[in-house]
C-alpha cells in the first residue's frame, strides 16, 4: 500500500515571518486531515528551522529543496544532510528543473544528491520531467527515462520519492491531463521495476484538479509550487478526496 505523498514546495518564497503567519492559517485547516497521506513542505533553507519549530507537534513533516552528497567541506552556498537531519528534516527535493535549467544541475549531480539523502536517511524527492520541446519533438519518455536511470542509479526504492515535472507544467497553468500524467508515472514505475515507489507529480496542481489527480491509478501524490504559496488553496490540496 503506497501512502501518498503531498508536498508544497515554496522555492524562493517565505520569509520566516510570512511563514509563520502562513502556518497560523494552514495548521488548523489540516488538524483533522486524514492521516492516510504525508503533508510535507519544503521551505527555503532560511525559514526551515522556524517551519520546524512551529510544526514539531503536528503530522506535517519537512522537506529541503536541495541537499549536498558531502557532511562538509568547501561547498560555498550548499547545505549538508547533516546540517538538515539537526531540524528534523524528513524529505529533500533534488533534480527540480529549475536548478537543472539555471544552475546545470547534471544527472550525475542529482545522483549524488539522492544516495547521499537516502544513505543520512533523507527520503529523496527526485523530480524529473521533460521540455515542451521534447515533447513536441515525441522524446519526452526517452528524456524521463534517462533522467530517471541516471537519477536512481544505486539508490534503493524504499525511502524513495519520484516527481514528475513536466516542464511545460510548472507555473504556466496548463496541468498536464491527469490520465495522461498517470501514463507517464505508469512508466516510470515499470522502468523502476518497483510496485512500493512513490510516484508523485506536479505542475499546476491546484484546488480545481487535485482530486482528479489523485483518483489516478499511478500518482500517489503531489509536489506543488504555486498553489502551497497559499494556505487555504494549499490545505484543500491536502484534503483531496479520493473519488
Ligand atoms: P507549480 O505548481 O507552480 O506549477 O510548480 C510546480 C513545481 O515546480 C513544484 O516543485
Amino acid at each position: 500500500m503506497r501512502k501518498p505523498v503531498i508536498a508544497g514546495n515554496w522555492k524562493m518564497h517565505m520569509t520566516c515571518a510570512e511563514a509563520r503567519s502562513y502556518m497560523a492559517t494552514f495548521l488548523p485547516l489540516i488538524e483533522n486531515t486524514s492521516d492516510d497521506r504525508h503533508l510535507v513542505i519544503a521551505p527555503p533553507f532560511t525559514a526551515i528551522s522556524t517551519v520546524a519549530e512551529i510544526v514539531r507537534n503536528t503530522s506535517l513533516e519537512i522537506s529541503s529543496q536541495n541537499v549536498h552528497w558531502e557532511d562538509q567541506g568547501a561547498y560555498t552556498a550548499e547545505v549538508s544532510p547533516t546540517m538538515l537531519l539537526e531540524h528534523k528534516v524528513r524529505y529533500a527535493i533534488v533534480g527540480h528543473s529549475e536548478p537543472r535549467k539555471y544552475f546545470s544541475e547534471s544527472d550525475e549531480q542529482i545522483n549524488r544528491r539522492a544516495i547521499s539523502a537516502q544513505r543520512h536517511g533523507l527520503i529523496p524527492i527526485v523530480c524529473v520531467g521533460e521540455t515542451d520541446e521534447q515533447r513536441e519533438r515525441g522524446e519526452a519518455e526517452r528524456v524521463i527515462r534517462r533522467q530517471v536511470e541516471q537519477g536512481l542509479e544505486g539508490t534503493s526504492c524504499e525511502n524513495l520519492v519520484v516527481a514528475y515535472e513536466p516542464i511545460w507544467a510548472i507555473g504556466t497553468g496548463k496541468t498536464c491531463a491527469a490520465t495522461e500524467a498517470n501514463r507517464i508515472c505508469g512508466l516510470i514505475r515499470s522502468w523502476v521495476g518497483s510496485s512500493n515507489l512513490i510516484i508523485q507529480y506536479g505542475g499546476s496542481v491546484k484546488p480545481a484538479n487535485i482530486d482528479e489527480l489523485m483518483a489516478m491509478s499511478d500518482i500517489d501524490g503531489v509536489l506543488v509550487g504555486g498553489a502551497s504559496l497559499d494556505p487555504d488553496s494549499f490545505a484543500r490540496i491536502a484534503n483531496y478526496n479520493i473519488i
